[in-house]
C-alpha cells in the first residue's frame, strides 16, 4: 500500500507530491517504523546520545508541520526550516524538478515558508520531542538584515530547539551565500546571543577548499558546535542525463555526492575534531552513510533518495548500515566517526 502511494506521488508534479507527503505524515497515514533501533547504531549528537545517525534535511519540512509524522519514520533526529523572519511565497512554479535519470532533484524554491511566528508556535507544540529537532534559520528575500534577523531568530526559537542552524548556503536567496565570507560570517556569528541551543552553519558545496577553510575557522573562533556540509550545488557536474539539469537552482541527489564528500573531508581536516560535522549530499545507502561517518561525520541528513524512495528507505538504510559495520569489523556507528580522517 505504502510503496503503491510512493509510486503514485512518483507519478506527480514534484511539488503537489510534496504537498501531499506532508499532508500524509501530518495525518498520520504515512507509517511507522516500529522496530527500535539496534544500540549500535546510536551516536554521540547536541550533547546527548541520538539512537540513529540519521536526520530529514531542511527543506522537506519548512514550517515544521510534520515532525510528528517524521520522527514516527525513524529518523535519530530531525531539522525543520529553513525559516525566515516575515513569511514569504517564494518564487513562480515550476521551481521543483525530479532529474529521474540523475537520482537527483534541482529545486529553486527560494523559502518558501510561513515564517517564525507561525514556526514557533509549531515548535513549541511539538513536546515532549521525541527526536532531537534542530531549527534551521534562513533571511527573508526582501528587506534582510542578516545581523539583526539571525540573532532575533535564534533567541526566538532556542527554547524549544535542539540544535540551531544558520543556513549561508541555499542558492535560491540572492547575496545569502555571499555571506559564508571570512568577514561577513564572523560579523553574524558575533552578534548571536551566547545563551542558546549547539549551533551549526551549514556551508555550499560550491565554496573554493580556501573558502570551506576559513568558513571551518570563524565556526570555530566563535563557538560554532559544528558544520553541515553541504547544501544543494549550482554547478552541474558533467554526465547528467535528464534535459531538465538545464533548470536553474540547487542541485541534491546522487551528482552532489562527490562535491558534498570532498567538501566534508577538506572540513574536518581542518576541525580536526573540535566540531561536530554532520554530512549531507547525495546520502542513499547505508554504505554511504558508514563512509560519511569515517570520513569525519556525527551524523547524516537525507532529502533527495528519501523523495524518491519515501519512508522504507529509513529502515533500510539502518540495516545496510550495520551490515556495512559488520564488514568493516567496526563495533558500532559511534566507533566508525573519523576513522578515515587523515
Ligand atoms: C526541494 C529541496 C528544498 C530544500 N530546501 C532547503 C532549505 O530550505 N534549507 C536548507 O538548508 N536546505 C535545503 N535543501 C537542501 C537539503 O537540506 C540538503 O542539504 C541537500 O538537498 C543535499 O542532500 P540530498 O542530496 O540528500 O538531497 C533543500 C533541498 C531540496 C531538494
Amino acid at each position: 500500500m505504502r510503496s503503491l502511494a510512493t509510486a503514485l506521488l512518483r507519478q506527480m508534479d514534484p511539488e503537489k507530491a510534496h504537498a501531499w507527503a506532508i499532508l500524509a505524515l501530518r495525518a498520520g497515514l504515512a507509517g511507522r517504523d516500529t522496530t527500535p533501533d539496534d544500540p549500535r547504531l546510536a551516536v554521540p549528537l547536541f550533547g546527548r546520545t541520538v539512537k540513529n545517525p540519521i536526520g530529514i534535511a531542511a527543506g522537506f519540512d519548512k514550517n515544521a508541520v510534520a515532525l510528528k509524522g517524521l520522527a514516527g519514520l525513524g529518523f535519530g533526529y530531525l531539522e525543520a526550516g529553513t525559516v525566515t523572519p516575515r513569511p514569504q511565497p517564494g518564487n513562480p512554479r515550476p521551481r521543483l524538478f525530479r532529474l529521474v535519470e540523475d537520482r537527483a532533484v534541482i529545486n529553486r524554491m527560494g523559502f518558501n515558508n510561513g515564517g517564525i511566528a507561525a514556526y514557533v508556535h509549531r515548535l513549541a507544540a511539538f513536546a515532549p520531542r521525541p527526536v532531537p529537532v534542530g531549527a534551521n534559520l534562513g533571511i527573508n528575500k526582501e528587506g534582510a538584515d542578516p545581523e539583526r534577523d539571525y540573532p532575533a531568530m535564534l533567541a526566538t526559537v532556542s527554547p524549544f530547539a535542539d540544535y540551531v542552524v544558520i543556513n549561508v548556503s541555499s542558492p535560491n536567496t540572492p547575496g545569502l551565500r555571499d555571506l559564508q565570507g571570512e568577514a561577513r560570517l564572523a560579523s553574524i556569528l558575533a552578534a548571536l546571543p551566547r545563551e542558546r541551543p549547539p549551533l551549526f552553519v551549514k556551508l555550499a558545496p560550491d565554496l573554493s577548499q580556501a573558502g570551506l577553510e576559513a568558513a571551518t575557522d570563524v565556526a570555530m573562533s566563535h563557538g560554532a558546535a559544528g558544520i553541515i556540509v553541504t547544501n544543494t550545488t549550482i554547478s552541474r557536474p558533467p554526465g547528467l542525463r535528464s534535459p531538465l539539469a538545464r533548470e536553474a537552482g540547487g542541485l541534491s541527489g546522487a551528482p552532489l555526492a562527490p562535491l558534498a564528500r570532498e567538501a566534508l573531508r577538506v572540513v574536518a581536516r581542518r576541525a580536526a575534531g573540535r566540531l561536530t560535522l554532520i554530512a549531507a549530499g547525495g546520502i542513499a545507502t547505508g554504505a554511504d552513510v558508514l563512509d560519511r561517518l569515517r570520513l569525519g561525520a556525527s551524523a547524516v541528513q537525507i532529502y533527495t533518495a528519501f523523495a524518491y524512495a519515501g519512508p522504507p528507505l529509513i529502515p533500510r538504510i539502518k540495516r545496510e548500515l550495520l551490515a556495512a559495520l559488520d564488514a568493516a569489523k567496526l563495533a558500532d556507528a559511534a566507533s566508525a566517526i573519523g576513522t578515515e580522517l587523515h
